[in-house]
């Protein structure tokens, strides 16, 4: 969501914007407009048409967004490796003659 104050008399959409007034935008709903967006509700990572908000636009722009960019595609290829059970303990009991199994490591 973003916050601004109009700096002149706008009419939008059919709605008056005087001046000064206080606004709230919702990027969420910009991001899942249909007119920009072919199926706007679904996740596509590799989308061609792909001119979203999430980082804001013009002056204040997310100066951050590289970072934020590289911490998705980390955790998405991270989250993607199979994780495996490398050795399993005690199969019947846990230390405690709990029943169970018990995980020790994952490997990618
Ligand atoms: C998924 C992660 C992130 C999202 C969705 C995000 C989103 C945004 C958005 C929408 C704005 C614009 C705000 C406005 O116009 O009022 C913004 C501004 C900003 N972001 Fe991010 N951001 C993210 C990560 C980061 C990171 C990792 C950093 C720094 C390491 C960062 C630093 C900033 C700063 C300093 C501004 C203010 C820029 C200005 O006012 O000129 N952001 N962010």
């Amino acid at each position: 969501m973003l916050a601004r104050v109009s700096t002149q008399d706008a009419d939008l959409h059919g709605r008056h914007i005087p001046a000064g007034e206080r606004m709230l935008f919702l990027l969420a709903a910009a991001n899942r407009d249909a007119d920009a967006f072919e199926d706007p509700v679904q996740v596509k990572l590799d989308r061609r048409r792909n001119a979203h908000l999430t980082f804001g636009s013009g002056a204040h722009r997310c100066p951050g967004s590289p970072l934020a960019r590289l911490e998705m595609r980390v955790a998405l290829e991270a989250s993607s490796r199979p994780f495996v059970l490398t050795q399993i303990v005690n199969a019947s009991a846990d230390s405690a003659g709990r029943p169970g199994l018990r995980c020790t490591g994952g490997r990618s």
